[in-house]
C-alpha cells in the first residue's frame, strides 16, 4: 500500500451523506483526510518514526501501537514491513470497529479494548516485550500524572534496546512570535481545504453517526468522552526529559515542525 492509496477521496462535508454505501476503506480514507486537516506533516511524521522502527526492530518487529484509533499506524507498519506485527489499543469503539472492518481478520493486528488511565491497562496486551511503542496525536489527551504512570509502563512492556516513539502537539513557549506565524498559516490552509469539503472533527463525527454499523458504537464513544478534558501541553523537551527520569536509557527529537514532535526514547 502507497501513501497515494492512503489519501483517497474525500467523503462530501453533508452529514447528510449515503453512509449505508461507505467501505471501511472509506471511513480509513476519511479519518486520514480530517486528522491531515489539523496536521498537514502528519503522513511525513508516521514516515521518520517508521524509519525508527524499522532500524531497531528489522523487517519483523513486534509494535504496540498506543491510542491506535483506526489503526492509523499500523496500517503503515504492515504495508511498508509485511513481517510485522501490532497490538493496537484503543478506548473508542467506533475507531476500533473501522479498523476491525478494515483489517479484517489480518492475524498479524490485535486489537485490544483499554484505558491508558487505568494503572491496569496493559494486563489486557498479549505477552511482551515489544520492539517499539508507536502512538500518534494521543498522548496530550492524558493529564500529567496519567501519562507520567504510562511512561513509566513502557519501560517495563519494551526491551532493552526498543523504542518508544509519541508524535503528537509540542509548541515551544519561548517562540511566541514563530507559533503566531505558524498558527496563521495552517488557518488560511484549513480555510481553503474547508470551502474543497474536507470535513472536521465535529462534522467527521457527525458523518460516522449516520453510518448505521457505526451508529451504535458512536454514541457508546460520545458517552465515554463526555467529560473528556485534554491534558497539559509540554514541549518536546519536557517529555524527553521524564523519559530519562523513569528509566529509558536516552531521548530526544527524531522530527520536528513548529507545532508538533517526533519524541523518541531508547529503553
Ligand atoms: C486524534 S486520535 C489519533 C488516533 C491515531 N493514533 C491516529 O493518529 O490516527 C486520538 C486517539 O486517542 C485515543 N485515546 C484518548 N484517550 C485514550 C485513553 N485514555 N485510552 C485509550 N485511548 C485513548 C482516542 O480514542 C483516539 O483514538
Amino acid at each position: 500500500m502507497t501513501d497515494t492509496q492512503l489519501t483517497g477521496p474525500v467523503l462530501p462535508a453533508d452529514p447528510g451523506l449515503d453512509t449505508e454505501h461507505v467501505s471501511w476503506e472509506d471511513w480509513q480514507r476519511s479519518w486520514d483526510r480530517q486528522q491531515e486537516w489539523y496536521l498537514p506533516d502528519r503522513e511525513e511524521r508516521f514516515r521518520v518514526m517508521l524509519d525508527v522502527v524499522e532500524a531497531v526492530g528489522g523487517p519483523a518487529p513486534r509494535v504496540l501501537d498506543l491510542a491506535c484509533g483506526t489503526g492509523s499506524i499500523s496500517r503503515r507498519l504492515l504495508a511498508r514491513l509485511p513481517g510485522a506485527s501490532s497490538v493496537g489499543v484503543d478506548l473508542d469503539p467506533a475507531l476500533l470497529a473501522i479498523a476491525e472492518g478494515s483489517f479484517g481478520a489480518d492475524p498479524r493486528l490485535t486489537l485490544v479494548t483499554a484505558d491508558l488511565r487505568d494503572p491496569g491497562w496493559a494486563a489486557a496486551l498479549p505477552a511482551g516485550p515489544f520492539d517499539a511503542v508507536v502512538t500518534a496525536t494521543a498522548l496530550h489527551w492524558l493529564n500529567s500524572q496519567d501519562l507520567l504512570r504510562l511512561y513509566r509502563d513502557l519501560t517495563g512492556l519494551l526491551r532493552p534496546g526498543g523504542v518508544f516513539l509519541n508524535a503528537d502537539r509540542a509548541r515551544q513557549p519561548d517562540t511566541p512570535l514563530l507559533n503566531a506565524l505558524d498558527q496563521a498559516q495552517q488557518e488560511r490552509r484549513q480555510e481553503q481545504e474547508r470551502s474543497e469539503g474536507v470535513l472536521d472533527w465535529a462534522q467527521w463525527w457527525q458523518a460516522a453517526a449516520a453510518d448505521p454499523r457505526l451508529a451504535a458504537p458512536v454514541a457508546a464513544r460520545s458517552a465515554l468522552y463526555r467529560d473528556h478534558k485534554d491534558g497539559e501541553l509540554h514541549p518536546a523537551e519536557w517529555h524527553t526529559a521524564r523519559l530519562v527520569e523513569v528509566g529509558f536509557a536516552e531521548a530526544g527529537v527524531a522530527w520536528r515542525s513548529v507545532s508538533d514532535a517526533l519524541v523518541t526514547a531508547i529503553r
